[in-house]
């Protein structure tokens, strides 16, 4: 028993801070921050304004930042028909590539062309979309990110059966695919980073929570002490 709790106390996770609540008038220098920070990954948060009520950023966009970032990028298309997309973030530089369960037809397809273009591939599940979906597709992911908020938007409060869906992919992940990380995306701050790890979190999105008091580095920081 002590030993388990032990375990799971420190158990690792890789940090991967969300730009869409950094200053989009200085991205460079955002990026910069992160190059020199202890963050793992950089994620992107791409949105059509069809799929979510919300329009962000692109592929040039993207591109541009591959080209200063020297941490991995973090993709998360929230974009109907994200299929059409995969060779153009490829050639962007984008090192994961995530694109939701609930716009694609053809997931399967979807995953192995994004791997056969040297990408991590992922797929993102809203907070109403059942783990157990996930079944007869896990085997062909890198990732699976959690929505914890519906997408579109930062600075949204977390949902709380987040914990369960967490608990029952690590579940589904020991039996079918032990090298999936499990990434949770939307609400996570110092407060809930431990509990969402222990419940089998491998990856945490993060962006109010890291850039909103203007001291990222330092926020970054305390995550990772966690
Ligand atoms: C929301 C995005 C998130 C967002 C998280 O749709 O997918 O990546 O940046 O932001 P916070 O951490 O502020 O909830
Ligand atoms: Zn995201």
């Amino acid at each position: 028993m002590c030993a388990f709790v032990y375990n799971k106390k420190y158990k690792t996770m890789l940090l991967a801070p969300s730009i869409l609540s950094a200053d989009f008038a200085h991205l460079g220098k955002e990026i910069d921050m992160l190059n020199h920070s202890q963050a793992d990954w950089i994620h992107v948060d791409v949105m059509d304004g069809v799929f979510v009520p919300n329009i962000t950023i692109g592929i040039p966009v993207v591109k541009a930042l591959s080209r200063i970032a020297n941490k991995p990028l973090d993709v998360h298309l929230m974009i109907v028909e994200p299929e059409r997309y995969i060779e153009q973030f490829a050639l962007a530089g984008a090192d994961n590539l995530l694109v939701h369960y609930e716009v694609s037809r053809h997931l399967n397809r979807t995953l192995a062309e994004i791997r056969s273009r040297g990408m991590k591939a992922g797929v993102v599940l809203n907070p109403h979309t059942n783990v157990s979906l996930l079944e007869n597709v896990l085997e062909y992911a890198d990732l699976v990110l959690l929505m914890s908020v519906n997408p579109g938007f930062g600075g949204q409060q977390f949902i709380e059966n987040s914990y369960r869906k967490i608990e029952e992919l690590a579940e589904m992940k020991e039996r079918l695919n032990p090298e999936l990380l499990i990434e949770v995306d939307g609400g996570v701050t110092l407060e809930n980073a431990r509990l969402l790890v222990n419940a089998g979190a491998d990856v945490l999105v993060a962006g109010n929570s890291i850039f909103s008091d203007g001291n990222a580095l330092e926020n970054i920081a305390e995550f990772k002490k966690l």
